[in-house]
């Protein structure tokens, strides 16, 4: 219920305006967000990478529906991925990219260029992207569009959401040699039609799901903040003899970082997703749809505010 309201609520422009306008928004997007400019998102990297953690970096902006912005998202991309280059910050930061930013909504042909073009220069800076995936209208495309890019760009990271019933049969034909996958819960408010709806049925998927990418021949990359998924994925990892080079595990900025340090102390490669960019509003809500207490912590700081 209070998930569905945050999700509701990401998709209203009025809701939108007054969280965006806010001035104390400001305070709390710092937490999940490294800034609005390539700046902010070089500064960051540079510090996690020197605490021994590897990136993802995700510039903010989905659902583009108008041309120019989808090829400014593209640019922001090549621009991003020689900056990481020339500051020697790949191979350890990679990019994340929402082909919804690149116009799949409408022009899926654009996006897959765009795409193909992102690909190429991370290539270029000697680095992989990984292709974030949204809703379930869009899963399809998606894994359409990606399996297309693998031909050219076998290293090209997939998505899948344990959320979803048929994520199960996905992770069976993605996880062939070579094949990084990245598995998460799921963010989105998806019907019961496609996905599953209490917390319990989606973590018995995730687990199933995870049990599929490790015994399989691919990369998997364990995306969640879950405690016991956590725990669970350390030991699939040692039931199949998986060494620390042959999966990782992944999380948010600004969630759980003293996880991510553990982790990494004990050996594991752990990457930290880093969005930035003006465009943070979806990103923010689903943030807070995932944890009540993110919501009381926002609305303890408008009323400090005041
Ligand atoms: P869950 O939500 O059950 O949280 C477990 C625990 O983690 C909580 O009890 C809390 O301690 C902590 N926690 C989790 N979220 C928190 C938050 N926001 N703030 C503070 N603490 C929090 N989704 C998607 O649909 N498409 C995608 O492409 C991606 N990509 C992606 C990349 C990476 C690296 C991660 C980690 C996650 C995603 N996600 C995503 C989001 C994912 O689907 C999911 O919504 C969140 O990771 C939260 O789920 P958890 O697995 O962490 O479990």
């Amino acid at each position: 219920m209070f998930r569905s309201v945050i999700l509701a609520a990401a998709r209203s422009s009025r809701v939108e305006r007054l969280v965006a306008t806010a001035p104390v928004s400001r305070d709390v997007v710092r937490r999940f967000v490294a800034g609005t400019s390539t700046e902010d998102a070089l500064r960051v990297t540079r510090e996690l990478a020197d605490a021994g953690l590897s990136i993802s970096l995700d510039h903010l902006g989905e659902d583009t529906l108008a041309p120019h912005q989808a090829e400014a998202t593209k640019d922001e991309y090549l621009r991003l991925l020689k900056a990481l280059s020339e500051a020697e910050l790949t191979p350890a930061a990679e990019v994340s990219v929402k082909l919804s930013a690149l116009g799949q909504k409408f022009d899926e042909k654009m996006a897959a260029e765009y795409a193909n073009a992102i690909c190429a220069a991370a290539t270029e800076a000697g680095t992989t992207v990984t292709l974030d995936m949204e809703d379930h209208t869009t899963t399809d495309s998606t894994l359409d569009i990606l399996s297309g890019l693998r031909r050219d760009f076998p290293t090209l990271g997939a998505v899948l959401q344990g959320y979803l019933r048929r994520t199960e049969q996905d992770c069976q034909e993605l996880s062939g040699p070579g094949s990084r996958v990245r598995l998460c819960k799921g963010a989105y408010k998806e019907p019961e039609t496609v996905a599953y709806q209490t917390r319990l049925d989606v973590d018995l998927s995730y687990v199933r799901c995870l049990n599929i990418l490790m015994s399989g021949e691919g990369y998997p990359m364990v995306a969640t903040h879950d405690p016991r998924l956590i725990a669970i994925a350390e030991d699939r990892a040692k039931w199949f003899d998986r060494s620390p080079d042959t999966f990782e595990f992944q999380m948010l900025y600004g969630v759980r970082p003293e996880e991510q340090r553990r982790l990494a102390e004990a050996g594991h490669t752990v990457r930290v997703y880093v969005p930035y960019g003006t465009e943070w509003y979806g990103y923010l809500m689903r943030r807070l749809a995932e944890r009540p207490a993110n919501v009381t912590f926002f609305a303890r700081a408008l009323a400090t505010k005041g």
